[in-house]
């Protein structure tokens, strides 16, 4: 799939366009680009006999498709197809609304089975020019997404393999050549973290995702990679991740990625950590059978780091991040970690175990105490980390916490800018009694109330070096159901966190 941004002047005439189909903006004010005057003119008035009848409609999102108006031909003497776009008022556009109108534009072209199309989308309003670029690319990348590697009959592939951004204003050029290659960037991070999240737990234990990490390495020399198995694990004191794992035929592996890009490679990084349980079936604290399946989805926060530091590395952006896959899977065996285990954490700090199924904070832990040796600038730790966090805010708001309201107030800003809504919940010393253990010095899990807030107090215990944020992703990182699969996010709210860091 091709976008591109070609610049045409005012006077100039879509007529002359290679593309199989035109995509024309109109607006309920009348007030039209001179694209759609020309080729009304061309077609002998009956686009604005269309547009006066109702049948071709303004009304923001609605689409209207014409095959073949007289005298409109393209290039190659074939004729158009047309379709119309309503983009509300003209005065009234902005990137919400770019959104719905994108969305609706590029499933009706896959739907009509389109390969190429010219869109007059920028003209209604330029000043937005990066916006609908950005989004042009990242829709296009969601809803061309497949995830058909296992089945044997694929689904039916997308004609759609070009898409023309037309542009009259010299001014906005560079801003919407800008926001197709952040937006084209982040579309790439998205998928690649979806392959990694979709893939089942038979296939992607913590060693794959090592291997993934391995091979991103490969294809960008300015990322490295280092592997922590179980011996150095072990060797770090890493005994509460390691607890989690000891059910598991698996290996627990520990994968860091960095990128140095600051001109001064000793700057302190950006520093990710992400929740890696490639299974997580519950272990003793077996969880119920029905939706266990999704379970594979546990790891979608080290998928999430995954896809940050692709696009990262894409991005070349000047500062230096370091990412953590923490990978492990939780299962129950004779050797399985129990209820009612007390465990010695990397920090000293010990943890009664009352619910094996609460294994995400064991495995972040240690984590949170082993990144502090890169000295960071920042902390953010991504994990689907609590059903609690769906009751709280759906499916729609990852829950954001931390022990720094400037990096908070950050995250929830990129989070606006990049349409990835987020969403912030206290941890105050009064949720924090309620992890206190009777015989150790806390314990991993308490109660049903504040689940989510509590959970990330668990995990604040292990984090008083550094400014930390952690982003509780179980309700934003996958659908269920008809549509069951990974999202992708938060990928687009810490690359548009790094990049807002990076000007
Ligand atoms: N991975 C789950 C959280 C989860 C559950 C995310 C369902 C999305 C959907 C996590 O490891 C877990 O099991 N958490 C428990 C914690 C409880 C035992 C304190 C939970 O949320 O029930
Ligand atoms: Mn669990
Ligand atoms: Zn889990």
């Amino acid at each position: 799939m091709k976008l591109t941004v070609k610049t045409l002047d005012k006077n100039s005439s879509l007529d002359r366009e290679n593309s199989a189909c035109l995509v024309v903006a109109v607006t309920t004010d009348n007030r039209q680009s001179n694209f759609v005057s020309d080729l009304d003119q061309l077609s002998g008035g009956s686009i604005s006999e269309l547009i006066e009848s109702g049948d071709i409609s303004g009304e923001l999102g609605k689409t209207t498709f014409l095959y073949q108006l007289p005298n409109v031909v393209g290039n190659s003497s074939k004729k158009y197809r047309l379709l119309f776009v309503g983009c509300g008022k003209k005065g009234e556009f902005n990137s919400s609304k770019a959104k719905q109108i994108i969305q609706a534009t590029v499933k009706e072209l896959i739907a009509k089975k389109i390969q190429t199309a010219s869109c007059d989308l920028l003209t209604v309003d330029p000043t937005v020019s990066y916006t609908v670029a950005r989004q042009f690319a990242e829709i296009t990348g969601e809803l061309t997404y497949r995830f058909d590697q296992f089945k044997s009959k694929r689904d039916d592939a997308i004609a759609l393999d070009e898409i023309t951004l037309i542009i009259t204003d010299q001014d906005c050029v560079k801003e919407a050549s800008e926001g197709l290659k952040h937006g084209e960037i982040i579309a790439r991070a998205i998928s690649a973290t979806k392959d990694l999240a979709n893939m089942p737990a038979n296939i992607c234990n913590a060693n794959y995702l090592a291997e993934q990490g391995r091979s991103l390495t490969k294809t960008y020399s300015s990322l490295n990679v280092s592997c922590f198995g179980e011996d150095e694990l072990a060797k770090l004191g890493m005994n509460a991740y390691l607890a989690v794992g000891r059910g598991s035929q698996n290996e627990s592996i520990m994968t860091v990625l960095t990128y140095h890009g600051a001109a001064d490679k000793n700057a302190k990084p950006y520093v990710l950590v992400g929740k890696g349980l490639t299974f997580d079936s519950g272990g003793i604290s077996i969880k119920p059978a029905a939706g266990m399946d999704e379970m594979k989805y546990d790891m979608c926060g080290a998928a999430t780091v995954y896809g940050v530091m692709q696009a990262i590395a894409e991005l070349k952006l000047p500062i230096n991040i370091v990412g953590v896959m923490a990978g492990c899977e939780n299962m129950p065996d004779g050797n399985a970690y129990r209820p009612g285990d007390i465990l010695t954490t990397m920090s000293g700090t010990t943890v009664e175990v009352m619910n094996t199924d609460a294994e995400g904070r064991l495995v972040l832990c240690d984590t949170l105490t082993f990144v502090d040796r890169y000295n960071p600038e920042v902390v953010i730790d991504m994990a689907t980390l609590t059903g609690a966090c769906i009751i709280a805010l759906g499916h729609h708001y990852t829950g954001v916490m931390g022990n720094d309201d400037n990096l908070i107030t950050d995250l929830i800003t990129a989070s606006k800018d990049a349409d990835d809504k987020a969403w912030s919940l206290p941890i105050d010393d009064d949720f924090q009694k309620q992890i206190e253990s009777t015989c150790a010095d806390i314990m991993n899990a308490s109660g049903r109330d504040g689940g989510t807030i509590t959970a990330a107090c668990f995990l604040s215990r292990f984090t008083s070096k550094y400014r930390w944020a952690h982003l509780d992703i179980a309700g934003t990182a996958w659908r269920s159901g008809a549509s069951k699969g990974a999202t992708g996010r938060p990928v687009a709210l810490l690359v548009q966190y790094l990049l807002n860091q990076s000007t």
